[in-house]
Parts: C-alpha cells; sequence; structure tokens
C-alpha cells in the first residue's frame, strides 16, 4: 500500500511516500481503507520528534481518518464489512489502509459521509466533551471562547449557541472574526489585542481556554463562581496559577483531555451520535476542507505550519 512516513524526526523534508506493507488485522479489529485522513498540530509535533509516535519502523503519522471497512477480524462483532467509519485515536493512519481496533472505530450514519467525518472528528469530539462534560452551561448563559474560529472553536460555538447560549469570543483577523459571527457568536473581538477585555471583565459564566498564555485574561471575563474551561496551549503555556486569589473570587479552573473522555466503545458512540446530531439538524457549518493529496503530505504539513489555514486540513489516500 501507499503510505507517508520518515526514518528521522525532523522538518518536512523528512517525510516519504512510497509502498509499506499492507497491515494484517488482528481477530478484534477491521480493515478500513481510508478517503481521509485528518492532519493535526500533533502530527507536526511527532514529526518533530516533540511528541509521542507509535514506535514503528519507519515512522508512519497520523492518528485521525474515514473510510470503509473491507474485511473483519474473527472476533469483531460490532461492525460489518462495507460499514463507513471514523476513528480518532488509532495509530499509523497516513496510510491507504489502517488496523483500526472494533472498539474504536465509530460508525457513521446516513449523512455524515467520510469527508465530513474526518473534517470534524478531533476537534469536533473535543468540542462535544468541553461543552457536555466540563462546562454544563444553561441556555441563556453567556460563555466566552478563546481562538472561536479555530478548529475546536467553531464546532463549540455552533453547539453552545444551538443550545441556546449567548457566545462571545475572540479571533485575530478580521475574517476570521466574520466567521465566528457568521456562526451565531453575538460579539468577536480582536485576539491579538486586549484594550477589550477590561470593558467586558466579570460577565461569563464561563470561558472555555485551548489559547493558553490568555488564561488570566479568561480569569478576568468570568463572574464570581464562573469556571474557565483550560484544554489546549495553542497560543503558548498559561502562566503559573495561585489557588488562594481563585477561592478568593470563588472561580474555578476545569480541564480535560479528550482520551479521558473517550475510553470505551460506548463512550465513543454516545458521544459521536450526539456530535453527529448538530451537523443532521443543520445546526453546525465547518469552512471547507483543504484536501491534499498523500503524495502531497509535505506540502500540507508546511501549509499547516504557516498558521493561515482556517479550515481542516485533509490527506487524500
Ligand atoms: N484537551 C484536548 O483534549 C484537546 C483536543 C484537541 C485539541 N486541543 C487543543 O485545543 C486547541 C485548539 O485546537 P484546534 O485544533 O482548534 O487548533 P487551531 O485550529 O489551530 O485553532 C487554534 C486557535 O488558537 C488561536 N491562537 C493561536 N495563537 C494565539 C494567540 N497567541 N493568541 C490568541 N489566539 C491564538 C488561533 O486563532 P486566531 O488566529 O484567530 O487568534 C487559532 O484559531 C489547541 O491548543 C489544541 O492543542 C485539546
Amino acid at each position: 500500500m501507499k503510505a507517508l512516513y520518515f526514518e528521522e524526526f525532523g522538518g518536512s523534508d523528512v517525510l516519504q511516500y512510497g509502498e509499506l506493507p499492507k497491515p494484517v488485522i488482528s481477530e478484534k479489529e477491521v480493515l478500513v481503507k481510508v478517503d481521509y485522513i485528518g492532519l493535526n498540530f500533533a502530527d507536526i509535533y511527532r514529526r518533530r520528534g516533540e511528541y509521542h509516535i507509535e514506535n514503528h519502523v519507519p515512522f508512519i503519522n497520523g492518528y485521525e481518518g474515514a473510510g470503509s471497512i473491507v474485511a473483519i477480524g474473527e472476533k469483531v462483532t460490532k461492525q460489518k464489512v462495507g460499514e463507513s467509519v471514523l476513528f480518532v485515536d488509532v495509530p499509523l493512519a497516513n496510510a491507504e489502509y489502517v488496523a483500526v481496533p472494533s472498539d474504536q472505530a465509530i460508525s457513521l450514519p446516513a449523512g455524515i459521509d467520510s469527508k465530513l467525518a474526518a473534517s470534524i472528528g478531533l476537534q469536533g469530539m473535543t468540542a462535544d466533551f468541553l461543552a457536555h462534560d466540563l462546562g454544563k452551561n444553561s441556555p441563556g448563559e453567556k460563555v466566552f471562547i478563546t481562538g472561536i474560529s479555530g478548529g475546536v472553536g467553531q464546532i463549540l460555538s455552533q453547539i453552545l449557541a444551538a443550545d441556546g447560549i449567548e457566545v462571545y469570543g475572540a479571533a485575530s483577523s478580521v475574517e476570521k472574526q466574520a466567521l465566528a459571527l457568521s456562526h451565531g457568536a453575538k460579539q468577536v473581538y480582536p485576539s491579538r489585542e486586549t484594550f477589550w477585555a477590561k470593558t467586558i471583565e466579570g460577565q461569563f459564566a464561563t470561558a472555555y481556554d485551548g489559547v493558553g498564555s490568555t488564561i488570566q485574561q479568561s480569569l478576568d471575563l468570568i463572574k464570581h463562581r464562573g469556571k474557565v474551561v483550560f484544554f489546549g496551549m495553542a497560543g503558548g503555556n498559561p502562566i503559573k496559577i495561585d489557588p488562594v486569589a481563585l477561592m478568593s473570587e470563588s472561580k474555578s479552573i476545569l480541564t480535560g483531555d479528550l482520551w479521558d473522555y473517550l475510553t470505551s466503545y460506548e463512550e465513543r458512540k454516545v458521544r459521536s451520535e450526539r456530535l453527529f446530531s448538530y451537523f443532521a439538524k443543520g445546526k453546525i457549518e465547518i469552512s471547507e476542507p483543504t484536501v491534499f493529496s498523500l503524495h502531497d503530505g509535505k506540502k500540507a504539513h508546511e501549509f499547516l505550519e504557516t498558521g493561515k489555514s482556517i479550515g481542516k486540513i485533509l490527506l487524500k489516500p
């Protein structure tokens, strides 16, 4: 099969495209012929050797993709050959075929094709647990989202707006601000400036912060008894926070990692069905993904590293 792989860590130049052996599935795995692979910043960190990657010779990047099942192991009961599935946490995905543990294969309902699934998988499942397991906001509450036009931010803002919550946020360019407003945000502030923050301090029930460097601003934006849902460092590491200062204003910080919320087949099923239902009801629109052929994986990595992409970047074997 064709695959994108590398033998040493480094810049995009280490990526090679060529023929590697097709995976052999075990009795509890399904073999997926991949239609689209999701490219994420974590893949850049893995290529550079800065993040955990599956031990394999040569290294094959990628943990997220969607396609159809072409073979099943002897003990697989949950899936059938021909079914379309998504996976978000399975290694060696930068390839034509991927061996996916049956428990990690997420069935796609009618109306969610493999291109949409690969475009929303990881970020959508993240937005779902942030909103429904951590934020748990009630209709009418006001929330703030840093990086509102990013991959997670776009889906999170629309889930919350569809749930009747008033969404505010910050994004860098006028184009990104307009995108967030078109997704139902009430107001979007310029993320690389801070003059506006003082004017809206103490107003929000929750601040969702995946930017990290903005954590003090997020704490200032929430009310007493409010919470910051902290989930990433896209803009740099957060400062150290003093819990005594938090206590004096009854403010809390909640954190979470998707992998602690996708620990069983049942959890994947419940969460993915809830996420897909927003798309089925037409409640979420996402920017058109940019598709590169797997052969052009180097160009795709370079494009992601520019930080200019708005929608998801997909690789097509
Ligand atoms: N905890 C989890 O389980 C989990 C799962 C998935 C992702 N994440 C994390 O979630 C975050 C967002 O992921 P994503 O896939 O949505 O990434 P993304 O599409 O790259 O979005 C990140 C956003 O951060 C904003 N940003 C970057 N630098 C900034 C800065 N200096 N100041 C303010 N805003 C800045 C950018 O928006 P502007 O350019 O518009 O400002 C960008 O839209 C990342 O930190 C990622 O690691 C966490």
